[in-house]
């Protein structure tokens, strides 16, 4: 089943020197605050295989629900069948009159993290690209037909930083519509809640960067040699889950730090010392698998809809996209447009466990394939436009890319925004 892929000696040398070094820049640079809730984390993506597997129609399973857009405004759109259209193969299109549904200055719920307007980003051209699939138009997504559509229910992003910003971009994409006193937030170290009083609604994130339990949830530990996973726990992380009507999960950049992560299952009679260090994907499947046992156990599918996010690429290797003096996305203010474009910052094997194990799950989970589409997204990261022990990053720091560049997460609004108009048109 699990083919321990060896890159060739060459690119194979090139690549861990480069993610030494980039981890090791990361790890300076990475936010470990344990007063908010802002629980920051970089870390370098080190995939090792470059090949590009034969792509597939996204396979999805859920339940064939009616999507009915017939009264949206906008007109001349094909329904959105997620039988019949696949995601995951399309185009950027740059529309200079498309206008996100909020921005950093105007949302209130974002994190200084994403906000890379705010934080000084002079170019605007990132926020314009719509992803236009080859078989049929997404709907865009409209906040008043969202909130009704989650009316009355509970809808939890349960993941790491990643899914934080895909949650924050949800809230914004919702809000605007929201008078003031109509609308919370409350921000957790671990849960953080915002609710639409008037919709019975409440959109949630859970931070659990493995899914799994591990020693590096709530006080991250920056030495990825000295985290430890529990690829068999889940439980102190799932009984929050428990009674949600819709469930987002992701799970990916935290299992990529290095070739090997420390794992404990069964129990821990000899504390922490009894784990063995097994290769990532190994470790990938095995908490995975605890994951979708605890759903198919758990969860009924008639009451909840789950869904899982696929990896989003990180783009730290500048020649990956031809640009070989680029200092990682710094600089990058368009998107990479070549067809099916696939870099180091994902990982096949990783897509394949995915698949693997959803597809063999009891419960149907809907996959957000936005693995594709992201990985044009060169220009989308927040850069140097973010901060550091939370302060935006001095004009010194932004001098010094190649100790500040965050090429992992994204800036918001970007490309999360499409993320989530993907939930959307399955919700
Ligand atoms: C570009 O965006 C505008 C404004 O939202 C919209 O009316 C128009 O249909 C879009 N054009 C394309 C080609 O999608
Ligand atoms: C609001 O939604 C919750 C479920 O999230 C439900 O239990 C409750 O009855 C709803 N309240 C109202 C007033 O509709
Ligand atoms: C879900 O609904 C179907 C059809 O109504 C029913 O047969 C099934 O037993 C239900 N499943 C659960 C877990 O309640
Ligand atoms: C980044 O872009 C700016 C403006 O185009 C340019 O002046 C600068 O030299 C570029 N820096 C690098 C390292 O490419
Ligand atoms: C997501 O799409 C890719 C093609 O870009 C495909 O290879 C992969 O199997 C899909 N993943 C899942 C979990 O469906």
């Amino acid at each position: 089943m699990m083919k321990p892929s060896r890159g060739k000696p060459p690119l194979y040398i090139i690549t861990i020197v480069i993610c030494a070094v980039a981890f090791m820049v990361l790890l300076y640079t990475e936010r470990i605050s344990t007063t908010s809730s802002n629980s920051f984390f970089k870390l370098k993506s080190c995939s090792k295989k470059v090949r590009v597997t034969k792509s597939q129609k996204s396979k999805t399973d859920e339940k064939s629900l009616e999507i009915n857009l017939h009264n949206l405004e906008e007109d001349d759109r094909i329904d959105f069948d997620p039988d019949m259209c696949s995601v995951v193969h399309g185009k950027w299109v740059l529309n200079s009159s498309y206008k996100p549904l909020y921005s950093d200055r105007r949302c209130p719920y974002l994190d200084l993290q994403v906000s890379c307007a705010k934080n000084g980003r002079p170019d605007s051209d990132y926020l314009q690209w719509e992803w236009q699939p080859d078989d049929c138009t997404l709907p865009r997504f409209n906040p008043e037909i969202a909130l009704k559509k989650l009316r009355g229910k509970r809808l939890m992003f349960v993941g790491d930083s990643l899914q934080r910003g895909q949650w924050q971009s949800f809230v914004c994409m919702v809000q605007s519509i929201i008078p003031e006193k109509k609308k919370s937030m409350k921000r957790g170290k671990v849960l953080s809640v915002f609710k639409a009083k008037e919709h019975n609604v409440t959109i949630e994130f859970y931070w659990a960067p493995f899914l799994i339990e591990s020693n590096s949830d709530l006080h991250i530990i920056g030495d990825p040699k000295k985290r430890i996973i529990r690829v068999d726990s889940i439980t102190k992380h799932a009984k929050n889950w428990v009674g949600v009507d819709i469930l987002v999960f992701n799970t990916f950049v935290w299992w990529m730090s290095g070739p090997r992560i420390k794992s404990l299952w069964g129990s821990f009679a000899n504390g922490e010392d009894g784990y063995e260090e097994l290769e990532a994907q190994t470790a990938y499947r095995l908490g995975l698998k605890t994951w979708a046992n605890w759903v198919d156990s758990t969860v009924n599918p008639n009451k909840t809809r789950v869904f899982f996010t696929t990896m989003s690429p990180t783009h730290m290797r500048s020649a990956d996209w031809k640009h070989n003096n680029g200092i990682r996305c710094y600089n990058e203010t368009r998107p990479y447009l070549k067809r099916g474009y696939h870099g180091t910052g994902s990982d096949p094997r990783i897509m394949k466990v995915v698949s693997e194990v959803v597809n063999r799950m009891k419960v149907p989970v809907t996959t957000l394939n936005i693995t594709q589409l992201s990985e044009h997204r060169i220009d989308a990261h927040t850069s140097v436009y973010t901060e550091t022990q939370g302060k935006v990053l001095t004009d010194e720091e932004k001098a010094d890319p190649k100790s500040y560049a965050d090429c992992i997460h994204w800036c918001l609004p970007g490309v999360p925004d499409t993320w989530n108009q993907l939930l959307y048109a399955y919700l």
